[in-house]
């Protein structure tokens, strides 16, 4: 099995890394547009293995998508970073032309591909994946969700003291400061609901924290976070590799759930070999289900762009 993850700036190569030392295939292929970066980070990458005892080999390329032919999942990592006071969405226009160039590419080499989406804003950059490609919605799947929830998991550890892996806990809608819904009504320390444990104010807090996670590590290090968007880009690449049939909260079509047609936005999934195999449908009362259309109309008006600039 091959992977191919795109772009080998902080977040495709840390996912990379990730695949690799984890042995998710037999072949990782990392490509980037600037000339010898993929080479070197890949290099440096395969240099690891005598230390960490692994067997998957580990390429770069420079924009040679004749390399990829044959992978059964690829990775979009590749355009621009948000930089500090920038939004998602001003990311749009440069993204936009980068992904779908990028997708097209990919598929023209691997038919059957299951497409990640990283890129920036990546709802809109995912509906674009799978509307630039033509492939069946089981297979165009935007990493956020998996991301914000392990954000939102950290924040409740914080206040509670748990373990983050003893914890259950979501979020749903898009993958943006304003747009993203961190379900604290439904969070759990093993099965104890986490309400319990938190006051009204530390909830908000955690809520709060976790909508501009992303943004505060932006701020501290002077561009986006690696480790956390790698670390998840892995675990939902082992559930399609592995067949492990986790569930995730990602960016996926929607056809008619949560009321939503014709857009990609994070709801609950099951992941395995097919990509996408089942859209979970979760009961929402009354607030979360208008914060669940408030932000759909936001990527929305988002994905609209895309047609305006006729780029679809
Ligand atoms: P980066 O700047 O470190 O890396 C981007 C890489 O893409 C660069 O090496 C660049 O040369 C390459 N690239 C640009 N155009 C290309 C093309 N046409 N073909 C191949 N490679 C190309 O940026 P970083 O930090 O890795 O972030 C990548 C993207 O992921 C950004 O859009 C960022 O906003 C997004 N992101 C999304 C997250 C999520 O949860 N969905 C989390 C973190 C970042
Ligand atoms: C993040 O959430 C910016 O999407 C990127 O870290």
């Amino acid at each position: 099995m091959k992977i191919t993850v795109i772009g080998a700036g902080a977040v495709g190569a840390t996912a990379a890394d990730n695949i690799t030392r984890r042995e998710l295939a037999e072949e990782v292929i990392l490509l980037d547009i600037k000339e010898g970066v993929a080479e070197g980070k890949a290099q440096d990458i395969a240099q690891t293995a005598a230390l960490l005892g692994f067997d998957t080999k580990i390429t770069g390329v420079t924009n040679d998508y004749e390399k990829t032919a044959g992978s059964s999942v690829a990775v979009i990592t590749s355009g621009i970073p948000r930089k500090p006071g920038m939004t998602r969405e001003e990311l749009i226009g440069t993204n936009a032309n980068i992904v779908k160039s990028v997708a097209k590419n990919l598929l023209s080499y691997s038919p059957d591909i299951i497409i990640l989406v990283v890129s920036n804003p990546m709802d809109t950059m995912t509906y674009l994946t799978l509307k630039a490609t033509g492939l069946p919605k089981n297979r165009v799947i935007g990493m956020g969700g998996a991301l914000d929830s392990s954000r939102f998991k950290y924040q409740i550890s914080q206040h509670t003291g748990a373990s983050p892996a003893d914890l259950n806990a979501i979020v749903i809608g898009g993958h943006g400061d304003t747009t993203m819904i961190p379900l604290i009504k439904h969070a759990t320390w093993n099965s104890l609901p986490v309400s319990q444990f938190l006051s009204a104010s530390q909830q908000e807090k955690v809520i709060a924290d976790t909508m501009v996670g992303g943004a505060t590590l932006t701020k501290l290090i002077g561009t986006s976070a690696w480790y956390a968007p790698g670390a998840a880009i892995a675990a939902m690449v082992e559930s399609i590799v592995r067949n492990q049939q986790k569930l995730f909260t990602a960016s996926v079509y929607l056809d008619g759930e949560y009321e939503q047609n014709d857009i990609t936005l994070g709801v609950p999934i099951i992941i395995g070999k097919n990509g996408v195999e089942k859209i979970l449908t979760l009961k929402l009362d009354e607030e979360d289900k208008a914060k669940f259309s408030q932000s759909a109309e936001a990527v929305r008006s988002m994905n609209n762009v895309l047609t305006e600039s006729n780029i679809i």
